[in-house]
């Protein structure tokens, strides 16, 4: 029925109205939101999509009605933002929630967000973002889910169920957007909107999969990306767009650019002026212009010069108009208009960052258990992040408010397992600059307490789009911060908030623990000090390899093997990552079983299943995450040493056992796909792995 209703539409739309649709303007940053009137002028009733920047409910329905009611078809706008971890209940960013390892909370996340962000008058999110990032200099690694193909694909179905639904119609929910495609995150040194060069194969083999998955999880919708791919800008690009996404994955949602990448066709170097560029971007399927214009100024005369078929104009406005009306949005155009707190931060809500967040830390380090803390301990809270709110958000934090954060300091004195008057506190130093002045005020504190805990990080600037760093290091300021206060003797805990992974090869010979928190949201402090005291137990693991130094970027785990593995290394420093991919400690002890296998020689059409027990022998109930991973040591396209195949996190209690069982699909685990995404099954020898276990299997026939 859906289709009856876009092709009655469609038969109904002059060309002029047509092109509109194919076009995204920005409602909130250059119109005066305070002036509705004047706001409605500026957007013209028939266009297709706004941006919907910081606005309120009221100016997006006087814009609706416009729409509604002055265009000659009444074809309702769809609105677009960016609501990328949470919209007013901001969890962490995406790398943290992949370090929690439990899609199933981040779909409850994405279920708040798409909750907030629909009552606020939001349709359609540009989230989530699945561009598998292998360098950290990258300020967007902090919006990604890692450095994984299949983690990244995880969660990409895990937040589209969460945006979407199970009815793209249903109150509170919203369209997704898969972004960026393609290999955006393959931005070479680490700077953002730079060419990459990515093979067909790696194109495959790394950066494809977690699209794919989205779309198979029911994505709305697909965001080009900035980057140009060996040659194609992927704005541009028909292998991508079209061959791949619209032929063989059979996507039948549409494609928008990222911000004025159509015009950028030109300083790319593809297209001489806006028209070629215009031209460019749409024969290659990319099927809305966001924001430059290109398409509303050009497309009409590409239609009349024969360059542009009619077809192929209609072919995209259906797309988009299908859209609109599995939305619902034809039927319900406007925006209830609910008080603030019928809509943001519910109990439940914040329920969840809160679990979010907590389950996102990872403990890096704990010597002699330092952690957790006890109760009557004198704690030193120093540093920089320890009574900061706003850097404790992340980048793109929708509408979230610094004022709602619960910064470190207040988490912890609120914490029960904590005696207000033991918490010490003293900022040191800046995040940044070389002023020193605030050492002798933390060492006088520190010198008080039993234990210090060193509050330390990154703006929530210094990562994000157009947001990268050279070096992956804290600023010197806040190590010195650290080699001061580890003169005191004192035990010294060190709390990390990234965007990205860090180098801390300076700082973890001064720490006795270290727990990384990511950019947690609004419950930063009450998950911090759960996990200081106790009330939680660490469960997060690395979804990225943390460098020994940024030298050594790109480093990832799931990389081919060389020609001589005992050569090849650095003459100065370690060639092994400081933390690798899947590294986090608990403050229990899982002792795992031996890994078995359903039968050691297999035949195709066979079913195989591995399996182990992991037993919690230490003396708190915890949560374990198991990390499958299968070699394929010979193959006609060699293989990376090892790939993450399956994962799975359970909860433990202590003195109990749990097993774990990975069901191996032949097809899908032991093959591989060539340069043009076919997929071989060879073979040969296999092993599944688990941690430092490895079992072998044989595929004869
Ligand atoms: O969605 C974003 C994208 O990730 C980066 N450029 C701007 C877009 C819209 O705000």
């Amino acid at each position: 029925p859906v289709d009856i209703r876009v092709n009655d539409l469609l038969s109904r739309m002059t060309l002029e109205e047509k092109i509109y649709q194919l076009n995204q303007y920005t409602l909130g940053r250059n119109n005066n939101v305070n002036n509705i009137g004047e706001a409605v002028k500026n957007i013209p009733a028939e266009i297709g999509s706004l941006i919907y920047f910081e606005t309120t409910s009221d100016l997006r329905n006087s814009v609706q009605k416009k729409a509604v009611k002055e265009s000659r078809l009444g074809i309702p706008i769809l609105f677009g933002y960016d609501v990328i971890h949470g919209f007013r209940t901001i969890y962490p960013i995406s790398l943290g929630q992949a370090a929690s390892w439990n899609p199933e909370l981040v779909e409850d996340a994405c279920g708040v967000a798409a909750q907030e962000a629909f009552t606020s008058g939001v349709n359609w999110t540009f989230s989530p973002m699945v561009d598998v990032a292998r360098d950290g200099r990258w300020g967007r690694v902090s919006e990604g889910y890692g450095e994984d193909p299949y983690v990244n694909g995880v969660f990409a179905a895990a937040s589209v169920r969460g945006y979407q639904g199970d009815t793209l119609s249903a109150k509170n929910k919203v369209a997704a957007c898969l972004k960026h495609y393609v290999g955006y995150g393959a931005s070479e040194a680490g700077r953002d909107y730079v060419p990459t060069e990515i093979s067909k194969q790696t194109l495959w083999d790394t950066y494809l999969p977690p699209f794919e998955v989205g779309i198979k999880a029911g994505a709305a919708t697909v965001m080009s990306a900035f980057n140009n791919i060996s040659g194609i800008p992927a704005s541009a690009n028909y292998y991508t767009l079209t061959e791949i996404l619209k032929k063989r994955w059979k996507h039948r949602g549409f494609v928008v650019s990222d911000w004025d990448a159509v015009k950028q066709l030109i300083t790319q170097g593809l297209a001489a002026n806006e028209k070629e560029a215009a031209w460019y971007a749409f024969s290659a399927g990319l099927e809305m212009d966001m924001t430059d214009n290109c398409y509303q100024k050009h497309l009409g005369k590409l239609v009349k010069e024969g360059k542009v078929s009619m077809e192929a104009i209609d072919d995209a406005v259906g797309r988009i108009l299908r859209l609109k009306f599995e939305l619902g949005l034809f039927e319900n155009p406007y925006t209830e208009i609910l008080p603030d707190d019928k809509r943001f931060l519910l109990p439940s809500s914040l329920n969840v960052a809160e679990q979010l967040a907590q389950e996102s830390m990872v403990l890096l380090k704990n010597d002699k258990g330092v952690l957790p803390l006890k109760k009557e301990q004198k704690i030193a809270f120093i540093g920089p992040m320890a009574n900061n709110r706003l850097h404790l958000l992340g980048s793109w934090s929708a509408h979230g408010d610094e004022k709602d954060v619960i910064s470190i300091l207040d988490g912890v004195k609120k914490e029960k397992g904590f005696l207000a008057k033991n918490i010490l506190f003293a900022e040191g130093c800046g995040f940044d600059g070389n002023e020193q002045r605030g050492f002798a005020e933390a060492i006088r504190v520190a010198e008080q307490a039993d234990i210090i805990i060193a509050c330390l990080g990154e703006k929530k600037t210094w990562s994000g789009e157009n947001a990268s760093r050279s070096v992956i290091a804290l600023p010197r300021i806040q190590e010195e911060l650290l080699e001061n206060l580890k003169k005191t003797g004192k035990p010294l805990v060190v709390l990390l908030s990234s965007g990205r992974p860090l180098d801390l090869s300076r700082i973890e010979p001064l720490a006795d623990a270290m727990l990384e928190i990511w950019q947690p949201g609004i419950t930063a402090g009450i998950a911090v000090a759960g996990i200081l005291s106790g009330r939680y137990n660490p469960s997060g693991k690395l979804p990225i390899t943390f460098p020994y130094t940024t030298g050594q970027i790109p480093i990832y785990y799931n990389h081919r093997k060389s020609g001589r593995t005992h050569q090849g290394k650095y003459q100065n420093i370690t060639s092994e990552p400081l933390y690798s991919f899947g590294h986090g400690l608990s403050y229990t002890k899982f002792e795992y079983g031996t890994l078995k296998l359903s039968s050691s020689k297999i035949r195709r059409g066979d079913t195989l299943r591995a399996e182990i027990e992991v037993k919690n022998v230490g003396n708190y109930d915890g949560k374990e995450t198991l990390l499958w991973f299968v070699a394929d040591p010979f193959s006609s396209i060699t293989r990376p040493v090892k790939e993450l195949k399956y994962f799975e996190k359970k909860e433990i209690p202590a003195g109990e056992s749990r097993i774990f069982t990975f069901d191996i699909n032949l097809e899908r685990d032991l093959g591989f796909v060539n340069e043009d995404g076919k997929r071989l099954l060879e073979n040969g020898i296999f092993y599944i792995m688990v941690k430092d276990q490895k079992v072998k299997i044989e595929l004869i026939d």
